[in-house]
């Protein structure tokens, strides 16, 4: 291999270098494994200033590698870039011949021969499309949320991309944020837990094997908050909810070894995130000992500039690279600025080198130095892309999303038999929207489409009724509310065979591009004429099994005043007619639980379970009318629609005996917690156990609810188990406001149930 030989020319000042190495001490090493690090300093040794500054820069695909290169313009420029060793990476450039021809010229015409690793938006799978992240975490099965990552990886793998920017770890509180749908939800500790299992799903325990790809915890940090919902926006937040809310996630991804981070594009306190050293070099890469690399986000180093911090580009790459951003996404900065800087003495050369350090520990780590083709096999990936195996986890996993929003009259799940079932609704049909937002590898129009997945059922008689459609078009760029349809053409025959039905299910909700990157909305109900759909369908017949398709909690008050039957599908990947179909029939007994609140309007957002109490809360004069001096609103009362942790079941569970083994523990001591459940209905099913506490009081006002438990359980009918859970500092202490972690005496709430609205509860002290 040319490259091995090309090391192996230099092979004498390599050794000259390693022995000064040693003799000035070890400079700051990024890999567990010693040797790796003597490698990435023997080759730093090698390096000039401009191709280190190279290993910092980042291109998108910029031509068709299949063909001859570009011969003139910026594609020329990047090109040359290429082969002058000045590019450490690239993005969007997929499938193993592509990636082999990109690899091919940075191993064999640059000068060091070092490869490139190369990036992917793997959000939800590759091309067998899992659920959308949201949807997964609804699961809270962690195992089968690490399985659904670990798919994912090796597909993507097998198609030449060996890192992901993924996972999403984004904490945020507003469902008008259209990216809540990459993200796990609201919770910081749900959030924490699924972290983790996505970047060991990702990076597995080997990271060089042919099957795991290194993961990217973005964006950093506190994108989620984004005022207002409104993308791209400015954040506005305390440090109580920087440290309690927003961090957590991103240090379980730093404990779990994750490999890269990604900045956010927002401004936190006035200084945009990616040329924030504070969270950087502060809290990432000092006080968490973060290993890994920073890239930005597309483009968010010159943005700087727009946002007013930076005065120009170059002024912007100074201000990223001291911060601790150590490679650069289609900024076209480093590359361009910073030799210069260091020239100047404006950037050391010491933070060049810790970034190509860093960047190169990783490229070892995955084993590219060994093998630069080693993501290359045309046969694998024909044979592990869209595998038979894929697609079951990806159905197992969509099953395990569905979350049963409500079931009166137990009109779920369907008789299989000797029924008449009306199936309404544009997005029931349809095969493209269920894959949902960011599937940038997948073919369209491949999911299993509910329509499809009710025909396998053969026992009833189902009739099929557009009804209406969402958008008027179709493509990823073209779903914005001004082209969702007024077309009600359909009306008459969705409720001609609503009036023939036994029973109607209608799948109605937001169309897979009307939620992710860029799309914020202000209104949550169901677009178009949908809302009108369901009020004429019920006129004829009340009996309605509502699916909703969503990328985010919506707002559905007149659906839940009315409609029966409500079944949370998001958007559920390739095989989601499958999923909802097996949901709907019974063969499937949902389990899974909101990872966000459903707003009753939107004028209630934020809204989140884990508030604070404020200094008014409700009280027992709330119900008066004439008192109006307590926090809530005039118009619509405080609590939700849908709590986060509601999810029901087609059976019933009662939860009793929560007991805590003592009644005062002491600081450092281990608290348990054990409660009984009981399956009480006609069905074995499973239920996710939660354990939320209340510190009554501390030096930082405390949420009145915080989740810090969960498991969950399968039970047959009658049978009863006792949970136990254990609570230790971890789990009872809190971020200061000056981000220092304690444990603090007091009085403890502690409630287990089945939602974040459960009522059981113990207390204890800590002493
Ligand atoms: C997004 C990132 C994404 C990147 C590369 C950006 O617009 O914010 O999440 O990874 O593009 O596609």
């Amino acid at each position: 291999m040319k490259l091995k030989t090309k090391i192996a020319g230099l092979l004498p000042l390599l050794t000259a270098v390693l022995l000064s190495c040693s003799a000035q001490g070890q400079p700051d090493s990024y890999s567990k494994n010693p040797k790796i690090n003597r490698k990435v300093d023997s080759l730093l040794q090698l390096m000039t200033l401009k191709e280190k500054i190279g290993q910092m820069n980042q291109y998108n695909g910029f031509w068709d590698v299949t063909g001859p290169g570009p011969k003139d313009g910026n594609a020329k420029v990047k090109y040359d870039h290429l082969r002058e060793g000045l590019v450490g990476s690239m993005l969007n450039v997929k499938g193993v011949e592509q990636v082999k021809a990109v690899q091919k010229i940075a191993v064999e015409e640059t000068r060091l021969g070092i490869p490139l690793i190369i990036g992917f938006d793997v959000i939800h799978g590759y091309k067998t499309l899992n659920p959308i992240p949201l949807a997964e975490a609804a699961s809270w099965d962690l195992d089968a949320i690490k399985k659904s990552s670990s798919v994912a990886a090796a597909e993507a793998a097998a198609a030449g991309i060996n890192w992901t920017f993924a996972p999403m770890v984004d904490i945020s509180r507003d469902a008008r944020w259209g990216r809540v749908m990459e993200g796990a939800g609201e919770d910081p500790f749900l959030g924490s837990k699924i972290a983790k299992a996505r970047v060991e799903g990702f990076q597995g325990n080997d990271l060089s094997a042919p099957n795991t790809i290194a993961a990217c915890a973005k964006h950093f940090a506190a994108y989620g908050f984004s005022e207002a919902g409104k993308e791209y926006n400015t954040v506005d937040i305390g440090s109580s909810t920087l440290y309690n809310t927003v961090l957590p996630p991103f240090k379980a991804a730093s404990d779990s070894g994750v490999k890269t981070m990604m900045n956010s594009f927002n401004e936190l306190n006035g200084v945009p995130a990616t040329g924030n050293a504070y969270l950087l070099r502060d809290i990432l890469k000092g006080k968490w000992g973060f290993k890994g690399f920073v890239v930005s986000d597309w483009a968010s180093i010159k943005e700087m500039v727009t946002w007013g911090y930076a005065q120009h580009k170059k002024d912007a790459s100074r201000l990223a690279a001291l911060a601790g951003c150590d490679l650069d996404m289609e900024s076209n900065a480093y590359v361009f600025e910073l030799e210069t800087l260091v020239k100047e003495g404006a950037v050391k050369e010491a933070i060049i080198d810790e970034a190509v350090r860093r960047i190169l520990t990783v490229k070892h780590e995955l084993g590219l130095f060994e093998d630069p083709y080693r993501y290359c096999d045309a046969k694998r990936e024909k044979t592990v892309i869209n595998s038979k195996a894929h697609h079951a986890a990806a159905l197992d996993m969509a099953k395990k999303s569905i979350v049963l929003l409500k079931n009166e009259n137990q009109l779920l799940p369907l008789k299989k038999k000797g029924q008449t079932i009306a199936l309404i609704g544009g997005l029931a049909a349809d095969t493209n929207s269920p894959l949902g937002s960011w599937r940038l590898a997948s073919k369209d129009s491949t999911a299993v489409s509910v329509l499809q997945g009710m025909e396998s059922y053969k026992g009833n008689k189902l009739i099929y009724a557009k009804g209406a459609d969402v958008n008027k078009s179709e493509t990823e760029f073209t779903i914005h509310i001004k082209l969702n349809t007024d077309d009600k053409s359909g009306f008459s025959e969705a409720v001609a065979a609503a009036k023939k039905a036994d029973v109607v299910v209608m799948v109605l909700g937001e169309h897979g591009f009307q939620s992710g990157e860029g799309r914020s909305r202000t209104e949550l109900g169901l677009p178009g004429v949908q809302q009108e759909l369901l009020e004429a369908v019920y006129a004829v017949n009340k009996k309605i099994v509502l699916v909703l398709n969503n990328g985010r909690p919506l707002t559905i008050n007149w659906a839940n005043n009315h409609v029966p039957t409500i079944v949370e599908a998001w958007q559920l990947g390739s095989q989601t007619g499958h999923a909802v179909a097996q949901v709907l029939y019974g063969d499937y007994n949902p389990s899974g639980k909101l990872p966000m609140t459903f707003p009753r309007n939107v004028g209630q957002i934020p809204i989140y379970y884990n508030y604070k109490n404020t200094g008014r809360p409700v009280s027992e004069q709330s119900n008066n009318p004439d008192f109006v001096f307590w926090s809530h609103y005039s118009d619509v009362e405080n609590s939700p629609l849908f709590p986060f942790g509601h999810g029901l079941s087609y059976t019933t569970f009662k939860y009793k005996n929560i007991k805590r083994s003592k009644a005062t523990y002491r600081l450092n001591e281990t608290v348990s917690v054990t409660c009984d459940i009981s399956n009480t209905g006609k069905l074995k099913g499973k239920e996710v156990v939660q354990l939320y506490i209340r510190d009554l009081h501390a030096s930082v006002t405390r949420p009145i609810r915080e989740l810090k438990g969960f498991k969950q359980i399968e039970l047959a009918p009658g049978e009863t188990q006792k949970v136990s859970f254990t609570l230790t500092k971890d789990e009872l202490g809190f971020y200061n406001n000056t981000g220092n972690f304690v444990v603090e005496p007091g009085k403890f709430e502690v409630f287990i149930g089945g939602s974040s609205y459960t009522s059981l509860k113990t207390t204890f002290d800590l002493k």
